[in-house]
């Protein structure tokens, strides 16, 4: 086979009179009497190229058959083009229709709207948006890598099956091979002991225990992969299986933490400002006109960091009602957070040093006796984009947090061990995948960012 070009490479680097072969889908086709011209896209880049067939071309008189949405290969030559907003496009000395698309293809029209797509999610990667959309989770999941590579952070596998809740909120999906209608009982309840894994077992929640061991043995580390969440909360922020990148560093405070999350964040809005330019620039135009002087502002300025109990203070105060309740020792709403984030701050902000009730067990415990040493990270339109703390390394302490809130230590023996030799202060935090993308893309649901979502009663392609 003739070796195939892409579309990106033939706009912006492939020189006029040369010759090449592309091969990708139709967006548009209009057939004259003498001259048809295609719009061909081959997801390389958000531009489609032009390709401009004559009639009596070779293999021309296939195109009648093609509509939108069909698979076509072209051999030609690279001319200068006379339209405007295009380098070059292509003449077309052979056409070869690979795979036809007649009208029942879904996708003829310009615009459909967010929610008919979700529903051919199989088809919709082929449209300007989604296209966009998964170019960029691309190119940010090279850059996560590359971030943390620079620096000298190990890149740890953590286990998708596992025995702990991590965040101890109870949502996780069961992992099991009993039978559903007779599981064994032992008292009423089932008996796990007879499981495949001779325990109860579920799909993984967060990375971060075994990325604490690991920290404990690297230094500094990171974990990049699915995660999920048994919540059944029907919302644009929330998916019950997300992407979580999650650091751990040993020998690092709160402090250290933020300023890791801080760097991170505005590596990742470079890096899209720098290697993302076209898909950015149609996110601002037809997606939120606001998008590229947001990234860039958060680009270059440092975060704000504010303590929690000033933030409930703030809420208190603000001229606004809220749905829910504002008061210290509850946690913050959507709602909240993004007053916080777009009114107060007008920008990223850390929230720090949380209520040790509405936190995890292994948050480490201030002076203070009543809060922990957590960070949220909040960033206007979407709120919670990061969490993170500085663990519990004192033994005693995490033994004292785990029986407070019902956790048996025989059930987390291995991650006490941790504390009990070589324990050392460290720190961490998860940021969600799709909530970053949601942030650089404007984007508002999450549906939207994932290629195909998984929500409550959605998980069919
Ligand atoms: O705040 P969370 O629950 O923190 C943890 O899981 C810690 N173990 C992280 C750590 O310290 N290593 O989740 C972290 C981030 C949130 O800030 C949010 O961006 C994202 O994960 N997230 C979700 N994203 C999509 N759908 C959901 N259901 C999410 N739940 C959390
Ligand atoms: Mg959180």
């Amino acid at each position: 086979m003739e070796r195939r070009v892409s579309v990106s490479h033939v706009l912006t680097e492939a020189a006029p009179g040369v010759e090449v072969l592309v091969k990708g889908w139709v967006r548009t086709i209009r057939t004259g009497k003498e001259i048809t011209f295609i719009a061909l896209n081959d997801g390389s880049c958000l531009a489609s190229l032009q390709v401009v067939v004559d009639a009596g071309t070779s293999g021309e008189s296939a195109l009648a058959g093609a509509g939108t949405g069909s698979a076509v290969a072209i051999g030609g030559v690279v001319v200068e083009s006379p339209g405007a907003g295009q380098r070059v496009e292509l003449r077309a000395a052979s056409v070869e229709v690979v795979g036809t698309a007649d009208e029942s293809y879904p996708l003829q029209k310009k615009r459909h709207s967010f929610e008919f797509l979700r529903t051919i999610a199989h088809l919709r990667p082929r449209t300007n948006t989604f296209g966009a959309v998964f170019r960029m989770r691309s190119s940010l999941s090279h850059a996560v890598h590359r971030f943390f590579a620079d620096r000298g952070f190990l890149y740890v596998h953590t286990p998708i099956i596992t025995a702990n809740d991590c965040e101890g909120a109870g949502e996780m999906f069961r992992v099991t091979t009993l039978p559903m209608t007779a599981p064994p009982l032992v008292e009423g309840s089932v008996d796990y002991s007879a499981d495949f894994f001779g325990q109860a077992t579920g799909l993984t929640v967060s990375g971060q225990l075994e990325g604490e061991l690991f920290a404990l043995a690297f230094s500094d580390i990171y974990t990049f992969g699915p995660t999920f969440r048994a919540e059944n909360s029907n919302t644009p922020r929330h998916a019950a299986e997300f992407w979580m990148i999650e650091p751990e560093m040993a020998f690092a405070d709160l402090m250290a933490d933020a300023q890791l999350a801080e760097d991170f964040l505005r590596y990742l809005c470079r890096h899209v400002l720098e290697n993302c330019s076209s898909d950015l620039e149609f996110f601002n135009e037809q997606i939120d006109k606001g998008l590229i002087e947001r990234i860039r502002k958060v680009a270059d300025a440092s975060f704000a960091v504010m303590d929690y109990t000033e933030a409930i203070d703030r809420l208190k105060a603000a001229p606004v009602r809220f749905e829910y309740p504002v008061e210290w020792g509850l946690d913050l709403q959507t709602e909240h957070e993004r007053y916080l984030t777009e009114q107060v701050v007008g920008g990223p902000v850390f929230i720090v040093n949380y209520p040790r009730g509405i936190k995890a067990f292994y948050m480490r415990l201030n002076d203070d006796g009543r809060t922990v040493a957590a960070m949220d990270l909040l960033v206007p339109k979407v709120g919670e984009i990061i969490g993170g703390s500085q663990r519990e390394e004192r033994l005693d302490l995490l033994l004292g947090r785990m029986a407070e809130v019902g956790i048996d230590p025989q059930d987390l023996w291995w991650y006490a061990d941790s504390r009990r030799w070589g324990s050392c202060p460290h720190a961490g935090f998860g940021l969600g995948f799709e909530r970053l993308i949601m942030y650089l893309t404007g984007m508002e649901n999450i549906r939207d960012v994932i290629p195909f979502p998984r929500t409550p009663r959605h998980a069919e392609f």
